[in-house]
């Protein structure tokens, strides 16, 4: 998706992919994987979701998004201050629990992120066309070398029942693109048939979101 569809989305607030609450499997599998905090949590096309705020329990959350408004938006929904500079590209917001790079995720440099131990995948891949995701992938590795683990939320439904996004990512490509990772774990299924995903009722036969533990 071009950057003019998402500025486009935030202006005029077309945002059913954002949830009013945390996503209900983040405290299910933190509390199963009893994750330990090593290094920062990176939420890369982060939007304004609530689930970073409740991240920052476990570590300082580092965001990447394309939205000068979305990351205001963040900030204000939940009446916290933030401090803004220009750095090159980017602007960073700033704040104790949950810093955010807004610009372009595919600019974003090593340094920029730091020492990533969680990266925290919701409606990111799954917003991406094919070719962007190979690419966000590409890029994912290189912003993060690893030692690191990824939650990824991905979405399953018959493609040719709706046009993305989000695009539907069946678990056999999940782990064709992440072919290098020491391990792929399928975590939790949910079964959203019928059922809304965020603000929106997609009119699918089925729908199936996934959580993935994988590591590299
Ligand atoms: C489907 S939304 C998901 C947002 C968030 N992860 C959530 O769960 O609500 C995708 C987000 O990615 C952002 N985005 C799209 N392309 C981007 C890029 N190249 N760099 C940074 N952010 C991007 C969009 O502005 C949008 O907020």
């Amino acid at each position: 998706m071009e950057s003019e569809f998402w500025h486009n989305c935030w202006q005029q607030q077309r945002i059913g992919f954002h949830q009013q609450d945390i996503h209900p499997l983040l405290p299910i599998v933190f509390s199963q994987l009893n994750w330990q905090p090593s290094g920062a949590i990176f939420a890369p096309l982060c939007g304004k979701s609530l689930d970073l705020w409740w991240l920052s329990q476990h570590s300082k959350v580092i965001g990447a998004e394309l939205s000068a408004l979305a990351c205001q938006q963040f900030y204000q929904d939940q009446a916290q201050s933030f401090a803004v500079s220009t750095q090159g590209q980017f602007q960073r917001f700033s704040h104790p629990a949950v810093d955010i790079w807004q610009g372009d995720y595919f600019d974003l440099k090593q340094e920029q992120l730091g020492d990533i131990g969680l990266i925290y995948d919701r409606a990111a891949f799954i917003a991406l066309p094919l070719q962007m995701r190979i690419d966000y992938v590409k890029q994912l590795k290189y912003l993060c070398p690893g030692p690191v683990s990824l939650l990824l939320l991905s979405l399953e439904y018959p493609q040719e029942e709706m046009s993305g996004p989000p695009f539907s990512v069946t678990e056999c490509a999940v782990r064709q693109l992440f072919d290098f990772a020491a391990s792929v774990e399928l975590l939790a299924i949910r079964n959203l048939t019928g059922r809304p995903f965020a603000q929106r009722q997609f009119k699918v036969s089925h729908l199936i979101e996934k959580a993935f533990w994988i590591c590299w």
